[in-house]
């Protein structure tokens, strides 16, 4: 049997989401989320569901870290609760939200676990909201003042500090198609929220190297090929728009090429309202970035008939995504493309399915990311500078709009009891995180067929 070998010197961690995992919403001083609002709002959440106990985490961030530890991650990625530590969004510090990740940051420092913080995977405070949102330019600016605090009070135990997670998401589930929170549907105010994303996470860049000059400091972006669906011109001409608004929209800027054009369904409704220094901002030097990969996207144009299906239907995971191992690669190569010798993060990677008869048994699951684990060694091998991989996600979550029904982790996690089921795939990934080495053993080459 042959291994594939990883970097001794390789991050391997789990990501999760404050939102997502923490529950204890109206605990410690904690201020109300765009998320509390919206998935209290009828109709917005499958099944009425929300994150108000989630994971509970709050309270079991011991015992979950000890989890992460017991795996054999070598780090985890977690997301700091923007009104938990400004319950305003701007103002007074809540000094017991800040104490809740302080404790968090020690209990994994413990455990010989790295620290990688995320500062806003979207639970922004309603407050804000209420000003504007990420469509007006104070929300940038009150993210500064944000991150400052954060960066003043963890900065020396961290060892990653990422500003935003997927601000193409943010702007566009939560300002254009509106399934998200905050919920609107506004072209122009999409394209504001895009923009003021990209500002954020320059002022934010700022304020961590001022207050924590030494910790790496980056962001996180959601990327992944969009395909044309056939060689039509006019497929290809979709598929080159979808990728310029997923894949270069925020990518660009931030190495210094600019915004590509205005999608198509902003053009007459918005401009981008660009200030003196902007661009040099969002393009200031980054320390890492981090990719967040999922799935790739086969683009029809709106103006063809739908193509009926032929052939075998491509493989899905339980909540419809395309296994397309190859696609880690081909984003990856994309970036690099880009970036450079830019160190890169996956910082997303993993997959929903369904539990069978016992949840502690996913070879569908193991299946997937033994495949796109495969295809990042291969990208290593390419020379692409990829630095780490984190499994989203630890445990099962608050999947956003839609709820609990997807699970996503390689821990079980029973919504009734809170207990906590390690799944083949967590001893899976543990095995690779502690050995650096992949097994070539179920015969199924990378990118082949499950095992
Ligand atoms: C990503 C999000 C993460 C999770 C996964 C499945 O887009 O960053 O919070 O929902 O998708």
């Amino acid at each position: 049997m042959e291994n594939r070998t990883f970097p001794r010197d390789f991050t391997w961690g789990a990501a999760t989401a404050s939102y997502q995992i923490e529950g204890a919403v109206r605990e410690g001083g904690r201020g109300e989320s765009i998320w509390d609002r919206f998935s209290h709002t009828p109709g917005l959440v499958r099944n009425g569901e929300t994150g108000d106990v989630a994971c509970d985490h709050y309270h079991r961030y011991r015992e979950d870290v000890a989890l992460v530890a017991s795996l054999g991650f070598n780090a985890y990625r977690f997301s700091i609760s923007w009104p938990r530590v400004l319950p305003a969004g701007t103002g007074t510090v809540n000094e017991p939200g800040l104490d809740f990740y302080d404790r968090l940051v020690d209990e994994l420092l413990g455990h010989g676990i790295a620290p990688f913080v995320t500062l806003y995977h979207w639970d922004l405070p309603q407050a804000l909201e209420d000003a504007g949102g990420w469509p007006a330019r104070s929300t940038a600016l009150a993210f500064a003042d944000y991150a400052a605090i954060v960066a003043q009070r963890l900065g020396d135990r961290v060892r990653s500090i990422a500003t935003i997670n997927e601000p193409w998401v943010a702007a566009d589930h939560g300002y254009r198609i509106g399934t998200h929170a905050p919920g609107r549907s506004d072209p122009a105010a999409a394209i504001a929220a895009a923009h003021h994303l990209l500002v954020a996470h320059g002022l934010g860049m700022q304020a961590i190297r001022a207050a924590a000059p030494a910790v790496p400091a980056g962001i996180v972006l959601n990327l992944g090929p969009m395909q044309p669906a056939s060689s039509h011109p006019l497929d290809l001409e979709a598929a080159s728009a979808a990728h310029d608004w997923l894949n270069r929209w925020y990518l660009d800027p931030l190495v210094g090429r600019g915004y590509p054009g205005l999608p198509a369904w902003a053009a007459g409704h918005a401009r981008v309202d660009i200030r003196d220094g902007d661009m040099e901002l969002i393009a200031a030097p980054l320390d890492f970035l981090g990719v967040n990969y999922y799935s790739r996207n086969q683009v029809r144009s709106p103006l063809l008939p739908q193509l009926e299906p032929t052939g075998a239907p491509p493989e899905r995971t339980g909540i419809g995504w395309e296994v397309y191992p190859a696609g880690l690669g081909e984003t990856l190569e994309f970036v690099a493309s880009r970036t450079g010798e830019l160190p890169l993060y996956i910082t997303e990677n993993g997959a929903a399915y369904p539990d069978g008869a016992d949840a502690a048994h996913d070879p569908a699951r193991v299946s997937f990311l033994r495949r796109h684990l495969a295809v990042a060694h291969q990208a290593l091998e390419r020379g692409v500078p990829l630095r780490g991989y984190f499994v989203w996600s630890l445990l099962d979550n608050f999947e956003w709009a839609q709820g609990y029904g997807p699970r996503f982790g390689v821990v079980h996690v029973d919504y009734g009891t809170q207990e906590r089921r390690v799944r083949d795939s967590g001893r899976f990934m543990g095995a690779v995180a502690r050995s650096g080495q992949l097994p070539i053993d179920d015969g199924a080459p990378a990118g082949g067929p499950p095992a």
